[in-house]
């Protein structure tokens, strides 16, 4: 066994009169499976789980989620740790490279964002090719997937100087990202700056103007640096799922990236944040009334769920939503706004965390109930609140995509399927087609 698992003994499946010994492998935190990557070969029997729910599609060093105790961590760090200690900048080196960085490390990594925060000129360009009122995360899948285009030598070889061509996107899409916002406003681009941080860069160059210079605020980038940190990584979630299946193919990188930027954008997944702040604010523009909500999230015959609600895994509080909310009541605190969407977030998760119907199904608030409320504090459209996501998940994302490549038991991506549709039949001429 390639990976540091200890066996847990074997499993016993009894398919008619035949027995078969399945091996059960053992996680470094205790987690057990069922090894059935010869059940087919040995059984000719495949299994079926819609969603993935029941099955684990690799083995990860990367981040350790435990559900049923809303525990977190990134390459062994606690998440509270991590978001009260580092910057993002910390974080994003140790989900890629699996260790935190030592101070020159960190100055040399810090030096590779700052260096390759530009785009290529050309590629502003095509940001006039977009209508006006272009989704956020279509424009930055796209930027991202073109500049494979500008980087020709990662096509012949995916893997070289990967560790310069993850610091490149790191820093480019931060730079898509503000440019992006820039143009839907019709203001004139602010270009990073080399004596900024990453975060404190990214505001500027989403707030500065030539009329209003941008006043950067710690509390603020604070605030950026955590939310980026919390939404760092989180193991095989659809988004990272994508990003893994793409590149099992061997496509390279950006590619890769561009297609789990897409898979973020569904409203189940990334797409919530946004899709929470304007829940939120129609309660609000309805006087308040959230217990109507409430009540058609828990309507089987209602499509409408409580969006920032549920996860597939965390069947208790979601780590990262305790500290977001902690960081909500802060952040509007030092900046002196009173946001009545928190206070209805607030009230709504109360009444909600007391009905039987959610405490039955283990629906808590998820990483994107509250974080829409720190970013329309900072400033920040809620359209782009998913593309925040993104630029938080990129390290995560990259860190898979990386570790997929070194992995010894790497395979490319290819489920299967149980069939049900017609039984083979004899073919009917077009001229004899009925109707
Ligand atoms: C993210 O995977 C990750 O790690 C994702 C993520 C990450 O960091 O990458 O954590 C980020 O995507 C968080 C999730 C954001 N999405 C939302 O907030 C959308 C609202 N949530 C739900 O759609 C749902 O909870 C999911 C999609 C998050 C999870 O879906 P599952 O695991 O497939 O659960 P399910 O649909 O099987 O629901 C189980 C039951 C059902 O009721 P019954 O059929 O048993 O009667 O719970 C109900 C569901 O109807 N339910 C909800 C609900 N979520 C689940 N009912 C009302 N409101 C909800 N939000």
């Amino acid at each position: 066994m390639p990976y540091n698992y200890t066996s847990g003994g074997t499993a016993e499946l009894k398919l008619g009169d035949a027995t078969y010994q399945l091996p059960i492998l053992v996680g470094t935190e205790g987690e057990k499976a069922v090894d059935i990557r010869k059940l087919r070969a040995q059984t000719g029997y495949i299994t079926l789980d819609s969603g993935f729910a029941n099955t684990g599609s690799c083995a990860s060093s990367i981040t350790f989620l435990d559900g049923e105790h809303g525990i977190l961590s990134y390459r062994g760090y606690a998440i509270e740790d991590l978001a009260e200690h580092c910057s993002f900048v910390e974080v994003a080196y140790l989900l890629a490279h699996g260790s935190l960085p030592t101070r020159q490390e960190l100055t040399c990594f810090s030096h590779m964002l700052g260096k390759y925060a530009l785009i290529h000129e050309d590629m502003i360009r095509f940001f006039d090719g977009f209508p006006a009122n272009s989704p956020p995360m279509a424009i930055l899948s796209s930027m991202v997937n073109s500049l494979c285009s500008f980087y020709p030598e990662m096509l012949d070889n995916p893997l070289e100087n990967i560790d310069k061509m993850a610091a490149r996107l790191i820093s480019k899409v931060r730079t898509i990202a503000a440019f992006s916002y820039k143009k839907s406003m019709g203001q004139p681009l602010v270009y990073p700056r080399h004596d900024l941080s990453y975060c404190a860069n990214f505001l500027n160059m989403m707030f500065d103007s030539p009329v209003q210079p941008y006043v950067i605020n710690d509390t603020v980038v604070a605030a950026l640096n955590k939310l980026l940190i919390l939404h760092g990584d989180h193991e095989q979630n659809c988004s990272t799922a994508t990003v893994r299946v793409a590149g099992s193919a061997r496509v390279n990188l950006y590619a890769s990236i561009s297609a789990g930027i897409n898979a973020l954008w569904g409203p189940l997944h990334g797409g919530a944040n946004q899709a929470v702040m304007e829940m939120l604010q129609l309660i609000h523009n309805e006087g308040g009334n959230y217990k109507k909500y409430i009540e058609r999230a828990k309507d089987p015959n209602d499509p409408f769920r409580l969006v920032g609600f549920g996860h597939r895994v965390y069947k208790t509080h979601d780590p990262r939503s305790r500290i977001i909310k902690k960081a909500c009541d802060d952040v509007l605190a030092a900046l002196n706004i009173a946001d009545p969407l928190l206070d209805i977030a607030k009230e709504l998760e109360e009444v909600a965390l007391k009905d039987s119907y959610f405490v039955e199904r283990h629906l808590y608030p998820n990483v994107d109930f509250y974080s829409g409320i720190i970013y329309r504090a900072i400033g920040i459209p809620t359209n782009m609140f998913t593309v925040m996501f993104a630029l938080g998940r990129l390290p995560g994302w990259i860190a898979h995509w990386k570790e997929m490549w070194d992995d010894p038991d790497w395979r490319i991506s290819r489920p299967r399927q149980v069939y049900v549709g017609p039984r083979r039949r004899p073919f009917v001429p077009l001229d004899q087609r009925a109707g």
